[in-house]
C-alpha cells in the first residue's frame, strides 16, 4: 500500500484582491501545498449586492476551483462567507470549507472596555452568520456594526493611503472611536490591505484584529486531517479573476510591492 501524501491543493476566492491578504498568511504557515486563487472581479464588488446574488457567485467560484483540483476551498471572503457557507457545506457535501466570520470572539475576549467595532461590508452584516457570532461570543460586550461602502472598491484600485482613503476611512473609524470601542474588528479581508491607514486614524491605544493567521491555521487543520499536507515547498500557485487580466495583473504587480514593503 502507498501511504505516501499528496499534497492538497488549496483554492481561495474573494470578489477581488482582499483574500490575497489571507493567501499570504496561508503561502506563510502552509508552503508546501499547490494553491489556486480566483477573485470574482466579474461579479464584484459583493458587500453591495442582496445575499442572494453572493450566494450565485459563491456557488460558480467554488464549482470553478473545484474544476481546477481544489482539495479544500478558502472563501477568502467575509461577505461570501456570510450570504453561503451554510449552504455551500450544504450543498458540497464533500468537501471541507473553510469561511471567514468577524473575529468578534478575540476582540471581545482583549476589551478591556467590552465595547468593540467591526468593520465590514452592507451584505456581512445582513447574514444569518454575523448573527450568530455575535450570539455566541458577544454576551455582555456591546458591538458596534459599521458598514464600508466603497472602502473594498478603493483597496481594488490601489488607494491605500491617499486623500480619499484617509476621508473615507476617518468617516468610518471616527464615529466608532468616539463611541467608546477599544477594538476593531476587520471583517472584510480587503480591509486588511488599509489596516495601517485604520489604526493610524484610530489611534495607538485601539487594537485592530485580522482574523488571517487563524484561518491559515484552519486550513492547516483540515489538510492535515486529510492527509493532504505536502512535504516539500512549492511555487504551484495560480491567480485566476473573472474580470480583466490586464487590470488583475497590474492589482498582483503593485500589491506585491506593497507587501514586501
Ligand atoms: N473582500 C470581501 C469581504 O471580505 C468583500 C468585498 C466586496 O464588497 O466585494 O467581505
Amino acid at each position: 500500500m502507498n501511504d505516501q501524501t499528496r499534497p492538497g491543493v488549496i483554492g481561495i476566492f474573494d470578489s477581488g484582491i482582499g483574500g490575497i491578504s489571507i493567501l499570504g498568511r496561508i503561502r506563510e504557515q502552509l508552503p508546501n501545498q499547490p494553491l489556486v486563487y480566483l477573485a470574482d472581479q466579474g461579479n464584484a464588488p459583493y458587500g453591495s449586492q442582496t445575499l442572494d446574488q453572493v450566494r450565485v457567485h459563491a456557488r460558480d467560484a467554488t464549482r470553478m476551483l473545484l474544476g481546477r483540483g481544489a482539495d479544500v476551498i478558502v472563501i477568502a471572503c467575509n461577505t461570501a462567507s456570510a450570504a453561503a457557507l451554510y449552504e455551500l457545506r450544504n450543498e458540497f457535501v464533500d468537501v471541507p470549507f473553510v469561511g471567514m466570520e468577524p473575529a468578534v470572539k478575540p476582540a471581545v475576549a482583549g476589551s478591556r472596555t467590552r465595547k468593540i467595532g467591526v468593520l465590514a461590508t452592507e451584505a456581512t452584516f445582513q447574514g444569518e452568520l454575523y448573527a450568530n457570532v455575535v450570539d455566541r461570543h458577544a454576551t455582555g460586550a456591546v458591538v458596534v456594526a459599521q458598514a464600508c461602502p466603497g472602502l473594498a472598491d478603493l483597496v481594488e484600485r490601489g488607494d491605500l493611503e491617499g486623500p480619499r482613503a484617509i476621508e473615507l476611512v476617518s468617516s468610518f473609524v471616527e464615529p466608532l472611536i468616539k463611541s467608546g470601542v477599544d477594538t476593531l474588528v476587520l471583517g472584510c479581508t480587503h480591509y486588511a490591505f488599509v489596516a495601517d491607514l485604520i489604526a493610524s486614524i484610530a489611534g495607538p491605544d485601539i487594537e485592530i484584529i485580522d482574523p488571517a493567521e487563524a484561518i491559515a491555521r484552519q486550513v492547516g487543520r483540515v489538510l492535515a486531517e486529510r492527509n493532504l499536507i505536502g512535504e516539500e515547498p512549492t511555487n504551484d500557485v495560480s491567480y485566476i479573476t473573472t474580470g480583466d487580466t490586464g487590470v488583475f495583473d497590474n492589482q498582483l504587480e503593485w500589491l506585491a510591492k506593497h507587501l514586501a514593503r
